[in-house]
């Protein structure tokens, strides 16, 4: 067990593997149990807090290298982060209490990854380029020109066409009970410690990179807590955004948040000041 005491401000830095997750998800990779290599042997390692930093980055390893190709690439999976966290669920305090609590998310967690998993194999094959389900299409497609050609075999094309419904039933019906399933875990995990909200974070600024791994263009939205809006400063623009852009969904597009910056919430007009500079 390593308790931390925490200076000023504090830099996590996180990895999100899987599609959809939330900061949570990545904080909780680096505080939850995990096995280490001590001294020699394998030994149980749990990280908790003693003392929370006034200021917050939170900032995502989205540049990642790839062992099989050797190269090193970025990761856009899109992660759902919130205008304020709350990090009680780390505290030391909690630690015993906790427990249990902790380690039922835990194995929701990896449920989730488990159905996503296998989402994903409703997704597009990749050697062949087709989801199963416009395998499917392309089939009865396929089946229907035939029939125009040669109205002979009637029967055995009505044959093809039922088994090929049953194929595509069974595959929407497994699709959607995977994504219930998914929310449900989902919707479990965000109300886990509801009752635990005294550790308050207020989200303050937004690192966006736009592009690859190599090359790219950079930005920022910075929250004004004063006159409650959102700017952002672009190369020598600044302009006033709405809040939705900044919580975007990002999925499937390569401009995404890579840092996030948050505030105690009890010190966020004390610490933090948007530059005094009026949009445009
Ligand atoms: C590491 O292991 C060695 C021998 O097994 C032992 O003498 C030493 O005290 C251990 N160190 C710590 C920090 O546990
Ligand atoms: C940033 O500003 C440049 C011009 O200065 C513009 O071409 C570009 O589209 C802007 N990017 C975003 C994301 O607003």
């Amino acid at each position: 067990m390593t308790s931390l005491t925490l200076p000023f401000l504090v830099l996590f830095y996180i990895v999100v593997v899987s599609e959809g997750r939330d900061l949570y998800s990545g904080l909780d990779v680096y505080f939850d149990e995990s096995q280490v290599d001590f001294n020699g042997t394998r030994a149980e390692r749990e990280v908790t807090v003693i003392e929370l930093p006034p200021i917050l980055q939170i900032q995502v390893q989205r540049v990642q290298f790839d062992r099989v190709t050797s190269n090193v690439y970025k990761s856009n999976a899109y992660i759902k982060f919130d205008k304020v966290i709350h990090l009680d669920r780390y505290m030391e305090q909690y630690r015993e209490t906790l427990r249990e609590r902790r380690k039922n998310a835990r194995e929701w967690s990896q449920l989730i990854d488990q159905y996503t998993q296998v989402l994903d194999e409703f997704g597009i094959d990749k050697t062949i380029g087709l989801s199963p389900d416009e395998i499917l299409k392309r089939a009865t497609r396929f089946i229907l020109a035939q029939c125009e050609n040669d109205a002979t075999d009637d029967l055995e094309y009505q044959k093809d066409f039922a088994e090929i419904k049953k194929d595509s039933e069974r595959l929407k019906s497994q699709k959607e009970e995977t994504k219930e399933k998914i929310a449900e875990l989902q919707d479990r995990l965000k109300h886990q410690y509801d009752d635990l909200r005294e550790c308050e974070y207020r989200i303050h600024a937004v690192f966006i990179h736009s592009g690859q791994a190599s090359f790219g263009h950079y930005w920022i939205y910075i929250y004004d807590f004063e006159l409650d809006r959102w700017l952002k400063y672009n190369d020598t623009e600044v302009s006033e955004v709405e809040e939705a852009e900044v919580f975007a969904d990002t999925s499937g597009s390569s401009t995404n948040p890579y840092c996030m910056v948050y505030v105690r919430a009890q010190d966020c007009k004390r610490l933090v000041n948007t530059v005094c500079r009026r949009p445009n």
